[in-house]
């Protein structure tokens, strides 16, 4: 109802009355005013005037409603530890495939590689759970398409040069502005789920501590609508994942590649190596070229282009 309060508010510059509303959306008068009373406390600027209501400003919040059919499938927090705990708690719970569980801010974020994600307000945080009807051995794909559809939306919206590093950073001028994290859970020959996180800094300010991070804002000298950008990539994301194969989203993935043809380090829990970036392999494997000439096959790990 809330969502629909606001198409309506939104489509209308002038006051709106309680009884054009009530008789719009079937609703008494009454329970109007309680939503539009919620709304107001969610920080929506609502002004109330005996002739009725005007939308003065539309805050850029993250709630279920703002989401259009997706609603029923969005969980927002204000706060949580990480949206990967939670989603993994409800695909544990059976939530259905393109489950998104979104927050404000994060207490415990996670970075890959047992690293933290400093998660402040202005970020966007969010976990999607996924159910592909894929064996386990084919599961990186799924996240090659979503850096690849994240980079492909950030390219298209604001027009800039967002490239994908290895394995699934997006980054503008080298600077990070955002990172996936996956976490599966499968049998030998079925993914039960993958949950796909991901942390892009938006209208955030990465602090000192990170100088290889910057943030949309920075970037565009602006703030920018959280809500449009996650819109924008579910739809896109939801698309390439039911249409089409997995089979060539490498070489989609690879169009934004900046990764290829460079010297790198790679950093694994236990190693490290440094050499030439050959290519990404169909299951997302970098081929790293060692100062001996022999080809090594990388499977993870953390990637600084030397
Ligand atoms: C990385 O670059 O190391 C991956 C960062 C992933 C951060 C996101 S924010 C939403 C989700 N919840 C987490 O705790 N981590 C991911």
């Amino acid at each position: 109802m809330k969502g629909q309060i606001l198409k309506i508010l939104r489509a209308e510059s002038d006051v709106i009355s309680g009884e054009t509303l009530s008789s719009h959306l079937k609703i008494s008068r009454v329970s109007i005013w309680k939503h539009i009373k919620k709304l107001r406390e969610f920080g929506y600027h609502i002004q109330a005037t005996p002739k009725g209501y005007r939308l003065i400003n539309d805050p850029d919040v993250l709630h279920p409603w703002e989401f259009g059919d997706r609603e029923l499938k969005i969980h927002y927090f204000d706060e949580v530890t990480s949206t990967m705990d939670v989603a993994g708690n409800l695909a544990r719970n059976d939530a259905p495939h393109f489950t998104v569980v979104i927050a404000g801010r994060q207490s415990k974020g996670r970075g890959r590689l047992k690293r933290t994600w400093v998660s402040s307000q202005g970020g966007l945080y969010f976990s999607i759970i996924l159910r592909p009807q894929i064996p386990p051995v084919l599961s990186s794909r799924v996240n090659f398409a979503a850096s690849m559809v994240l980079a492909r939306t950030l390219r298209n919206m604001f027009h800039i040069d967002a490239r994908v590093k290895w394995p699934n950073d997006i980054l503008v001028h080298e600077k990070k502005v955002a990172g996936l994290l996956s976490e599966m859970e499968a049998e030998t020959d079925r993914v039960r789920f993958i949950n796909i996180g991901m942390g892009v800094n938006v209208n955030n300010d990465p602090t000192p501590r990170e100088p290889m991070a910057t943030s949309l804002k920075k970037i565009l000298g602006r703030n920018i609508s959280r809500k449009q950008l996650l819109s924008g990539f579910l739809d896109e994301f939801e698309y390439r994942m039911n249409n089409g194969t997995l089979d060539n989203v490498i070489s989609e993935w690879k169009t934004y590649a900046m990764t290829i043809g460079r010297q790198v380090t790679i950093v694994t829990t236990h190693d490290e190596f440094k050499g030439l970036a050959m290519d990404v392999d169909n299951t997302g494997a970098l081929m790293l070229k060692l100062a001996d000439g022999s080809i090594k096959k990388i499977v993870y790990g953390d990637c600084f282009h030397d």
